[in-house]
């Protein structure tokens, strides 16, 4: 029987479905594991089931001869040394789509509740503070009618851009290659600074990779309105989250509202000591339905590879070429 490995608690109910076809490894607990355990649960593993919490390596790669999948319950990817699986030919997949329309809905959530103080009134107002209203209470910002700047004009980007007709507000993006005008949703492509300088409010959604990193900096969040809010449910590393807290503490922007982390799940301290900045832990794809489609995807990525099929959403098709039987 070919054994698989599940580095995390997913769903319990599907993971057994696999019990019947597989030898499991699976780690039920909430604990994550260590680098020393993955690498002893994945040594004579024939597939993975793993989340983007994972790294797999070459060190990893070399040390696990039989692995033929390792198949992320994730859209991103960044936890995975892609040329590192091809050369071992092992196939590497994702789970796209099934989580765009929940992601861009977080996306909003946060972007809302930055601009309206939605975190920083109810706050104040558990706290038993609300003696009077006044007419200037919370102020906020305006989104309805403004234009919002779309960093990564992918699918999520652009089930992002869809919603922003809704608040009849003008598009525009910038992306690494170009977009099709008939994939854009109406919103207009421009360069990085023209994204940064003319957003009202500014979404990141571009994947993780070295040129990424720190795209947002001190630099670039000084060319933003001082009116701005940034919102980033892409991954952690793209902001500089040193820079970022100093931005919001000394108002350069208005407020921001952040899913991911540099090093999550520890957060700059800074960002708890201010209240223009809205704060969700990783959850942005974290509906049921979503995260039971996400599942069901790695599962049926992970089955087709070990039956020596090819996985429908597989990231690395150069692999197959010499993939490990
Ligand atoms: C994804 O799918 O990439 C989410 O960020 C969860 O890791």
């Amino acid at each position: 029987m070919m054994r698989v490995a599940v580095t995390r608690r997913i769903f319990p109910e599907l993971i057994e479905g696999l019990r019947a076809d597989f030898e499991l490894v699976d780690n039920q607990s909430d604990a994550t594991w260590t680098p020393k355990e993955l690498h002893a649960a994945l040594a004579d593993a024939d597939g993975a089931l793993l989340t983007s919490g994972e790294r797999i390596d070459d060190a990893v790669l070399t040390q696990s001869p039989r692995l033929k999948v390792v198949s992320n319950v994730a859209v991103g990817y960044n936890n995975l040394d892609l040329a590192a699986c091809t050369r071992h030919g092992v196939l590497a997949t994702n789970t796209p789509d099934v989580l765009n329309e929940a992601v861009a809905d977080h996306a909003w959530a946060l972007l809302l509740a930055a601009a309206r103080r939605v975190g920083e009134s109810e706050r104040w107002l558990r706290a038993g503070l609300w003696k009077r209203w006044t007419f200037d209470m919370y102020l906020g910002a305006e989104v309805s009618g403004t234009t919002l700047g779309i960093l990564g004009m992918g699918r999520i980007g652009r089930a992002i851009a869809r919603r922003a007709a809704g608040f009849g507000m003008k598009v525009i993006y910038h992306n690494r290659s170009a977009v099709p005008p008939e994939l854009a949703e109406g919103a207009r492509g421009v360069t990085l600074t023209e994204l940064l300088q003319q957003s009202d409010h500014l979404i990141l959604v571009v994947p993780y990779t070295t040129a990424a990193h720190h795209l947002i900096d001190g630099g670039a969040l000084a060319e933003m309105k001082r009116t701005a809010v940034l919102v980033n449910i892409a991954r952690g590393g793209i902001v500089d989250d040193a820079a970022l807290v100093a931005a919001l503490r000394e108002g350069r922007i208005a407020a921001a509202g952040l899913d991911v982390y540099e090093n999550e799940p520890a957060l700059h301290p800074g960002l708890l000591e201010l209240e223009n900045v809205v704060l969700t832990p990783h959850i942005a794809s974290a509906t049921r339905a979503t995260r039971q489609a996400m599942a069901q995807l790695a599962i049926r990525n992970l089955r087709a590879a070990l039956a020596g099929e090819v996985p429908p959403s597989l990231l690395n098709p150069e692999a197959l070429d010499h993939r490990r039987r």
